[in-house]
């Protein structure tokens, strides 16, 4: 018997569809809130709205510091975060396919980024951050490093607050940007205790938004050494962002209709309940690998670092990929083929945002029914 088979999505849930790891499935009473009639985003109405999206987002990071919200995707943060906090060197885990980029936005942006490759599908581990960090403050201070929290090319997650612990005891002004695109809002990422001095995510994954907004919950410290940086650019400077903050609003005009499917998105969040919904998403990945195992299927993710939002599951009987698609299609769900070389080699279940248990369950007896588990 399926121990999950209790646990039902709310009445009023349509079906799952999306079970990429993003864009993910939005709840209609999200899109709906963008149909809304426009606001002047000078106006009292706009400023309260973003001000209650950013207290609930401070709760939903752990922080009391401040949290951006912007126009843009999460590579774009990864831009910010590097043009405001690294004047001089910075050193980038690069453990797939996103740590990468962040790596190359680094580089793309004429910063002197130091690349320390960590194989694919194994986390970023505090002992390998020791000994790069060591290594490269023999030739002078290291502004920052770069780490992703959920790999979503592999689905593992790499302990941000340890990685942060020992950076802080090497090099306390070193900072910690640590990209949460992935796994924000489906695991506590407590942003204050772990010490971490970006936490940037995007609206389109666990969130469960549209695309078109990212976030940043940035530290004191993270201000501060954008004081000292020059270049910082201007769509993404913490400095005038933070001038307007003040006044709960953005230097350029904002996303008006995305920011109000927020605010519906986070009243729905805490509707359900933060804790209760991390559990969900740890359950529901919990639930996937157990499948995966009791079907003969390996499991791509370092144990102990597997992903609690995406699953990467090696597909050892060789399915045609595109053909499972097709046929998942027919049912009206889309699962993601494996990244980069995993292409072909294994698939990723993405269980985040508005997946619950029987959309699981009735992706995974789809599965079963095309390979004839
Ligand atoms: C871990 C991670 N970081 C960064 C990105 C890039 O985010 P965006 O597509 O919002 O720019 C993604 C996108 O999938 C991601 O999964």
């Amino acid at each position: 018997m399926n121990p999950y088979a209790v646990m039902t999505a709310p009445a009023d849930k349509p079906r799952q569809r999306l079970f990429i790891p993003g864009p993910t499935d939005v709840h209609p009473a999200v899109l709906a809130a963008q149909t809304l009639p426009m606001i002047g985003h000078r106006s009292d109405g706009f400023e309260s709205l973003y001000a209650k999206c950013e207290a609930q987002l401070q709760q939903l990071f752990f922080t009391a510091s401040r949290v951006y919200i912007l126009a843009a995707t999460g590579s774009a943060m990864h831009e910010a975060a590097i043009r405001n906090c690294v004047g001089g060197r910075v050193i980038s885990f690069v453990n797939g396919a996103f740590s990468q980029r962040w790596y190359d936005v680094a580089v793309g942006c004429g910063k002197e980024a130091i690349r320390v490759d960590v194989p694919w599908c194994t986390a970023v581990k505090p002992a390998q951050v020791t000994d790069a960090l060591t290594t490269a403050l023999a030739d002078g201070p290291v502004d920052a490093i770069t780490v992703v929290h959920n790999e979503t090319s592999t689905g593992v997650t790499s302990p941000a607050g340890e990685i942060a612990a020992v950076v802080r005891s090497i090099s306390p002004e070193t900072l910690v940007l640590v990209d949460a695109v992935s796994s924000f809002s489906g695991t506590r990422i407590p942003v204050d205790e772990w010490g971490l001095d970006i936490c940037l995510t995007s609206s389109q994954k666990a969130l469960a938004l549209p695309p078109g907004l990212c976030f940043a919950a940035v530290s004191d410290r993270g201000l501060a050494k954008a004081k000292t940086v020059t270049s910082r650019g201007w769509y993404f400077d913490f400095l005038l962002l933070e001038r307007y903050l003040k006044r709960s609003t953005t230097p350029a005009t904002p996303a008006i209709s995305l920011m109000q499917a927020l605010s519906v998105q986070l009243d729905r969040i805490y509707a359900e309940g933060v804790e209760a919904r991390f559990a969900r998403h740890h359950r529901l990945a919990a639930h996937t690998r157990a499948w995966a195992v009791a079907n003969g299927l390996g499991l791509m993710a370092e144990e102990g670092y597997a992903s609690p939002t995406v699953s990467t599951i090696a597909n050892s009987y060789g399915w045609e990929i595109d053909a499972l698609n097709a046929f998942l299609a027919e049912r009206e769900m889309e699962l993601s083929d494996g990244y980069g070389e995993y292409k072909g080699k294994a698939i990723r279940i993405a269980h985040m945002g508005e997946c619950w248990d029987a959309d699981l369950e009735r992706l995974l007896a789809a599965i079963e029914e095309f390979a004839g588990l």
